[in-house]
């Protein structure tokens, strides 16, 4: 596991940077892609790449980690809107080639990925360690299923709603196994909550109740964190 410790700014420009180089020479790219507060400044540099340079996102397809249940997928917070108004609108993806988990069939989604194979995993983490929204003590071996959300997770995103009532309480979500399928995963985390989960990957052991510590076991992954982050690490 790569370790990159920087600012958020420069974290931002070099994950971005990975991710063009990999679609500038791979045009058929996989993209696993994640959503939460983290991602966006990628997201807003790959923006100003596309307009700047104009890399080719028209064969690429992207799988999104998760969506919230009980959200129509037109809802201002839904995981589907997110990836509309922070990416997809701003460079020339085909919509078609976007994938999302549903609940109709969440099996259907692992399949689905089996057969794409991701090139690239973007990951977020929660404070508590979940990787997508893989809760504590999920199964290592989890495929893609519907999932209720931790209190704590309910908390956190509550920033996100008029009120803590209004946060979803399920989701479906890609599962771990699913995840540690993509060839090469990044992981960025940012802020002193996400540090705890970052010192369980890092200094601890693999261990269900921190699912973020599966990551061990994957042979390319990189870990980008600013200060806060880092701030238990041993
Ligand atoms: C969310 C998402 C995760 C995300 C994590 C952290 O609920 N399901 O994919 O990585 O929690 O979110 P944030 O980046 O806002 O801290």
């Amino acid at each position: 596991m790569k370790i990159v410790i920087d600012e958020i700014h420069d974290i931002n420009v070099m994950v971005c940077k990975e991710i063009t180089k990999l679609v500038n020479n791979t045009p058929d790219a996989v993209l696993g892609l994640a959503t939460g507060s983290t991602p966006l400044g990628v997201y807003q540099n790959l923006i100003d790449d596309y307009k700047e340079n104009k890399t080719d996102y028209s064969g690429v397809k992207t799988f999104n980690l998760d969506e919230y249940v009980g959200l129509d997928i037109d809802h201002e917070q839904s995981y589907h809107t997110y990836m509309r108004k922070n990416l997809f609108d701003h460079i020339n993806i085909d919509l078609n080639n976007t994938f999302f988990p549903s609940l109709e069939n969440p099996s259907a989604y692992s399949e689905l990925i089996k057969e794409h194979n991701i090139d690239l995993q973007i990951l977020g983490v929660g404070s508590n360690g979940h990787i997508g929204f893989n809760e504590p003590y999920t199964s290592f071996d989890q495929e893609t299923s519907y999932v209720t959300l931790a209190e704590s997770t309910i908390n956190d995103n509550k920033r996100f709603f008029n009120s803590i009532d209004d946060v979803p309480k399920g989701a479906i979500t890609m599962g771990l196994k699913d995840i540690m399928s993509a060839k090469r995963i990044i992981l960025i985390a940012f802020g002193k909550n996400k540090a705890q989960a970052i010192k369980q990957l890092i200094n601890g052991v693999e261990d269900e109740a921190w699912p973020v510590t599966i990551l061990k076991r994957h042979p390319y992954v990189t870990v980008y964190l600013d200060k806060d982050a880092a701030s238990l690490l041993e």
